[in-house]
């Protein structure tokens, strides 16, 4: 286990972190070659395997070819190969290549505020979010993003604090059913814009698949189409924030596929770069790109914005997501890792909800399965489970108070997109023998 070393800002000074060293596959080695399988991918973010030459490759021959430009001084053909190869993917018209999913919100919000800035429409400024969301550490990703424990230290810095109650079909904040509901979640949205002011609102961001701020929870099926409505009748622009689910980790191309929708602008990361360079994309439909175009110029960006290493590597992992049929094995592993998941629950009565798409999956502990009690905060049931699997060399990602900032806990799991099903059953297994080590230390 590593030693915290005086010269870095770590993020828990009293995790016991694993010193890792290389990796190949879905596996990592620290330095006496222990193996662990990285269960979550980072924080569900590689979505190749480790340690593959092709893409090593890759980055050397671009560096070597010619590693930097500007997008304001040139333009390159890796940069339209990428972007044509996304269009292709990802079905938006227009992107722009950034260095992370926070920076790929900052730009998705600015397109939102351009798109009307360039037709006059001054006053369409604020962007509607959802509470328990993220969608970044940076000042307006923080704000638009609505997980308290994330935004609780950076509150004065907050501004746009405008926000709709999440769609979390397991604690329903309207008391609801998904089976009967009238996706009251989605209405929400109505309401606030009324209230706000339609002539004052530009956007609406949402992941469309929760990440850990509720650990892949999923909207009910018609949630997405009743939001594409309201954000259409009120002039609203819809902002999917890809950044996770995106990218083909949910078996299709964009999270929001599954729900028949088009957003009007998406922001991707993680994923895109199969692990292998620091690459966020906004994009955006014609319609929406029209205004801007029109008047000539998009302002707004970053040093490395577009860079060729990042078009390199973004083209190249949608190349390999292509040939080797990925998006097929996410859903099979996936739908296999989740009915493998949800087996667990007659053996451990603490799982009180396992959810998600394709390799995305989220597990909710609770307390007592029936009245959906969960745990006391002081557990920390889910760093628990975290901290039990990295005993058992399996690295995956604990997550807390989904029930409204307050409590909750829960473990994300998301092998990159190669997972053979034998590597699924060793993610399961040991999160059987984590949960029964882990029930028996607090007398479950
Ligand atoms: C949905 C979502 N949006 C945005 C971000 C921010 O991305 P990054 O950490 O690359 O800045 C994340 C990071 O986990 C995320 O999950």
């Amino acid at each position: 286990m590593a030693d915290f070393h005086k010269n870095i800002l770590y993020y828990d000074f009293h995790w016991d972190y694993p010193k890792l060293e290389s990796g190949k596959g879905v596996f990592l080695y620290d330095k006496d070659g222990n193996e662990y399988l990285d269960g979550s991918s980072g924080a569900i973010s590689v979505s190749l395997g480790h340690g593959r030459a092709d893409m090593a490759q890759t980055l050397y021959d671009q560096a070597l070819k010619m590693a930097y430009i500007h997008r304001d001084i040139a333009t390159a053909d890796v940069g339209e190969r990428a972007a044509e190869h996304m269009h292709r993917c990802l079905g938006m018209d227009r992107f722009f290549p950034v260095s992370g999913g926070s920076e790929a919100v900052e730009i998705a919000g600015k397109i939102a505020r351009l798109h009307f800035v360039k037709q006059g429409k001054f006053a369409k400024r604020h962007i509607i979010g959802r509470w328990m969301s993220y969608h970044g550490y940076t000042g307006n990703a923080i704000a638009y993003g609505g997980n308290p424990a994330r935004r609780k230290e950076y509150n004065a810095e907050i501004y746009n604090d405008y926000k709709i109650a999440p769609p979390y079909c397991y604690r329903c904040w309207f008391g609801k059913d998904p089976a009967t509901c009238h996706c009251e979640c989605a209405h929400a949205l109505e309401s606030e814009i009324q209230l706000r002011g339609q002539e004052t609102i530009a956007a609406f961001i949402f992941e469309p698949v929760s990440g850990t701020s509720l650990g892949a929870a999923v909207a009910p099926a018609k949630y997405y189409k009743a939001i594409r409505e309201i954000c259409t009748r009120y002039d609203v622009l819809m902002i999917a924030d890809e950044v996770m689910c995106g990218s083909g980790r949910t078996g299709t191309w964009n999270a929001l596929d599954h729900f028949g929708v088009r957003a009007d602008i998406a922001a991707y990361a993680k994923s895109i770069s199969g692990g292998y360079f620091p690459v966020g994309v906004a994009a955006c439909t014609e319609e929406v790109a029209a205004p801007i175009i029109e008047k000539g110029i998009f302002s707004p960006g970053f040093t490395w914005s577009g860079n060729p290493i990042a078009c390199a590597i973004i083209d190249k992992t949608l190349s390999v997501i292509e040939e080797e049929d990925l998006l097929a094995n996410v859903k099979k592993q996936g739908d296999y890792l989740k009915e493998r998941l949800l087996a667990l629950k007659d053996k451990h009565a603490c799982i009180g909800d396992v959810r998600g798409l394709g390799l995305m999956v989220g597990i909710e502990f609770v307390a007592d399965r029936k009245t959906k009690e969960p745990f006391s905060p002081h557990l920390s049931f889910g760093q628990r489970v975290e901290e039990g699997c990295r005993k058992h060399r399996m690295l995956t990602l604990g997550t807390a108070r989904f029930n409204r900032g307050v409590s909750g806990d829960g473990i994300m799991v998301g092998p990159n997109f190669e997972v053979r099903g034998e590597e699924v059953d060793r993610i399961v297994d040991t999160m059987d023998t984590v949960l029964s080590e882990l029930e028996l230390e607090i007398k479950l």
